[in-house]
């Protein structure tokens, strides 16, 4: 258990980890070089560890060096693949792509919901299909079998990420060209397309977001290449020096590139930052803080995910805000919760929320929701008033890498306590 203080006097700086949302579509990808990969800054958490595991059981062996892993998918073979794990991580979907393309079936259970969303995955197996996979669901299952066509074939991403990643592995060794119109560009997908770059793929990128990939016979066999850091990360420090810093805090490592929509709204709600260098940002403590509203979006848009600890922020705003949040219909569930901690909103529907002025937050005993929204239940604890006694914070540590050892170097009063 940890028992979490008020701490609003944090000082020091920060380096933001590396990328898990960028490590999983680059992990998948490896099985497609089908040889021995250098990968630096793997961040070793929850999600990274579990999908190497599932990989394992297909002869995808690794070894790590600090963050750097060293990958052999020379020999893979899917006989004795451990399916359940599927289950664990949404990110598993990622593996339909590589596995597909050298033994043209799998089997596998739907990696299911979670507690943001349905998170459907009607879409991969549609456009599986349209570059001739075919797919039967059986109960829980979905058996997909089928060899890649050989035409060129256009196909609609509607913006969706793990999608969007899915579809560019499927397509890298698939004769000819195969156009993505409205990808995803998120920085992590940028990151597998830089990596996929780096193993001979041949992918072109234009302004409206399509995606345009010709064939290439083969894959170069030593790739070295590297994951980003973690720009929800990035997002969610800020947020908490804002609120919680004696009085500024220096983010390492953020990649200020990926960061222009949140520094925008931060500034609009009169947060105070500074871009220093080398990719450096200060952020103070800023205690007038403006009631702004927001609309979530896709990238460069204002992400979903962080669209939770943004609210914690508006709590300590000077008037009412709204959270509209277009992507996941459960996203905002845990503001229910936090009625307890004396903190009034209004979950109009689904998508959208109102966040009342300035409350002094009390803590209290909270239940399970996504992990975003742990980490903002974090920084809620550390700008409320009193003690609060929380069992399941280790959630965090399946996101965040170091989450809370980041915290208690900086000050933050998280006790470990023996249960
Ligand atoms: C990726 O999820 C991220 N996960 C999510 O991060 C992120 O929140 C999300 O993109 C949006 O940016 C990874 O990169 C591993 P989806 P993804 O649910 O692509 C519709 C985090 O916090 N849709 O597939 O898996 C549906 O409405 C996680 O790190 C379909 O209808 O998101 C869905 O809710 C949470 N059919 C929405 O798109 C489909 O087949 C978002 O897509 C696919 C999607």
């Amino acid at each position: 258990m940890y028992k979490i203080q008020t701490s609003k006097d944090l000082s020091g700086e920060v380096k933001i980890s590396w990328s898990k949302n960028a490590a999983l579509p680059i992990l998948a990808a490896t099985l497609l070089v089908r040889w021995k990969i250098k990968l630096h800054n793997v961040p070793k958490i929850g999600d990274v560890l579990t999908f190497l595991e599932i990989i394992w059981t297909i002869w995808a062996t690794h070894k790590f060096d600090w963050n750097t892993l060293y990958l052999d998918t020379t020999h893979l073979d899917i006989s004795w693949m451990n399916v359940d794990m599927i289950k664990k991580i949404r990110a598993s979907i990622l593996l339909l792509s590589p596995i597909l393309h050298y033994f043209w079936n799998i089997s596998i259970p739907f990696p299911g919901w979670c507690s943001i969303g349905k998170r459907p995955i009607d879409a991969h197996l549609n456009w599986l299909r349209a570059i001739w996979y075919d797919y039967k669901t059986l109960d829980s299952n979905i058996k997909i079998t089928g060899k890649p066509n050989s035409w060129d074939v256009v196909i609609n991403a509607w913006f969706w990420v793990t999608s969007t990643e899915n579809l560019i592995v499927a397509n890298v060794l698939r004769p000819w060209i195969t156009t993505i119109e409205l990808a995803a560009i998120e920085p992590h997908v940028m990151n597998l397309i830089d990596f996929l770059r780096i193993a001979w793929a041949d992918i072109k990128i234009r302004y409206n977001h399509t995606i345009i990939i010709s064939w290439v016979k083969e894959l170069k066999k030593e790739v070295e290449a590297s994951v980003i850091s973690d720009y929800i990360e990035s997002w969610t420090f800020m947020v908490l020096w804002a609120l919680a810093s004696k009085e500024f805090i220096d983010i390492k490592n953020a990649r200020i590139e990926d960061l222009y929509s949140f520094i925008a709204k931060l500034k609009e709600a009169w947060v105070k930052l500074e871009d220093l260098w080398w990719d450096i940002l200060r952020v103070y403590r800023s205690e007038n803080l403006k009631a702004v509203n927001v609309q979530t979006n896709i990238f460069p848009g204002f992400p979903t995910d962080v669209g939770s600890p943004f609210m914690i922020l508006m709590t300590q705003a000077d008037w009412v805000s709204k959270m509209h949040e277009i992507l996941f219909e459960w996203r905002l569930n845990f503001l229910v919760e936090l009625d307890k901690m004396r903190w009034h909103t209004a979950i109009l529907n689904p998508h959208e929320a109102m966040i009342f002025w300035k409350m002094d937050l009390k803590w209290s005993e909270v239940t399970s929701w996504d992990l975003r929204a742990w980490a903002a239940m974090v920084i809620a604890w550390l700008i409320a008033e009193g003690e609060t006694r929380v069992t399941k914070i280790e959630y965090i540590e399946r996101w965040y890498e170091n989450f809370v050892e980041k915290l208690q170097k900086l000050g933050a009063k998280i006790e470990v306590v023996k249960e």
